[in-house]
């Protein structure tokens, strides 16, 4: 199945067995090219990133925030009494908290589950947050969300609901995003509930503008990916040589964000070189936008029925919940 070990066993003594290597080899000399942009989030990304959360531009985050605080009310209340919130890649604890805080939902949960795969990050979260919820039992688990993990024993028998803002969805291909909702429906189980941020489709030029803001964020977010590169597989990437794009794919509901190579060049990376025509593509991100009839075709068609939606005064962005089981009728 690995087809790429064998061939890197014989290249450069720079090179590590790691999955970043493998598929950036496997990415870079695919034609076209293109990278995970789960790669993008290093120290300096995640860092790029949380610039990018408060650029003029870009109105996702700002706008899930407003509905979680506008509705939240609404969303603790279909929570049941003594549930355990499992929150899929849970980074800051900024978006359960406006759940937390409302109609009581803190004291009434029966357990908070942040499931992420940086552990620091997880445990200095959890950390944070016992300090404000002294009594809500907190269980960070330490896994790659979008494969199968073991919910902790103490939460097995609780009524389970999923929390999955942020629009991460969109980072997936439909068959993708499709198999992480069959998988989330398999962790939670019969009767559980699932509240997901989706970032709505809209005028394009709005769209456009939060993938190339006018501070540049985004491209050096882009671009940093590069650096990473870099730094930790031991390449030689000139960072002038590439540019940031990104465009909005109207016939797959998708911004896509590209770096381009300004000119025909070789790269060394581990061993290998990779060449660039002059123009062209490495296609690092999909950040696909739905409508709610789309979103909900999806769900069920995912093991989900959906119950709610709530959006903002100008349909920006949403947030579903779905129960688990496939819908009865139409
Ligand atoms: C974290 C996947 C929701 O698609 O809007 C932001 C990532 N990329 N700017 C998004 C991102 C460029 C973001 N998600």
């Amino acid at each position: 199945m690995n087809m790429h070990s064998s061939a890197m066993a014989v290249a450069s003594p720079l090179e590590k067995e790691s999955a970043f290597a493998t598929d950036v080899i496997a990415g870079l000399t695919h034609q076209p090219k293109y990278l995970s942009p789960k790669y993008f989030y290093d120290a300096a990304g995640s860092e790029l990133f949380e610039q990018i959360t408060v650029l003029p531009e870009y109105y996702p985050t700002r706008t899930e925030l407003g509905i979680l605080r506008a509705r939240g009310g609404e969303i603790a209340d279909i929570i049941p009494d003594g549930a355990a919130l499992i929150e899929f890649g849970a980074g800051a604890t900024t978006k359960v908290r406006l759940l937390l805080q409302q109609h009581d939902l803190g004291a009434r949960l029966g357990a908070y589950v942040p499931v992420d795969i940086s552990g620091d990050f997880l445990n200095g979260q959890a950390a944070e947050l016992r300090r404000d919820y002294p009594r809500l039992k907190i269980h960070p688990v330490v896994a790659d969300f979008t494969t199968p993990f073991d919910l902790p024993d103490d939460v097995k028998a609780m009524p389970k609901v999923g929390f999955f803002p942020g629009s991460t969805l969109g980072n997936f291909e439909p068959h993708e995003a499709c198999a992480f909702l069959r998988s989330a429906r398999a962790i939670l189980g019969d009767g559980a509930l699932l509240i997901i941020g989706i970032d709505l489709e809209k005028d394009e030029a709005v769209l456009r503008a939060a993938y190339n803001d006018a501070a540049g964020v985004t491209a050096r977010f882009n671009l940093n990916l590069l650096v990473r590169i870099n730094r930790e597989l031991g390449a030689n990437f000139d960072l002038s040589g590439f540019t940031h794009r990104s465009i909005y794919n109207r016939e797959r509901y998708r911004i896509e964000m590209h770096l381009i190579s300004r000119r025909a060049q070789t790269v060394r990376l581990l061993g290998r070189s990779i060449t660039f025509r002059a123009g062209e593509s490495i296609h690092t991100e999909n950040s696909y936008k739905y409508s709610t009839d789309r979103f909900g075709a999806l769900a069920r068609g995912s093991g989900w029925t959906p119950l709610e939606s709530w959006t903002d005064a100008d349909n920006m962005f949403s947030v579903h919940a779905l129960r688990a089981g496939e819908t009865q009728g139409t």
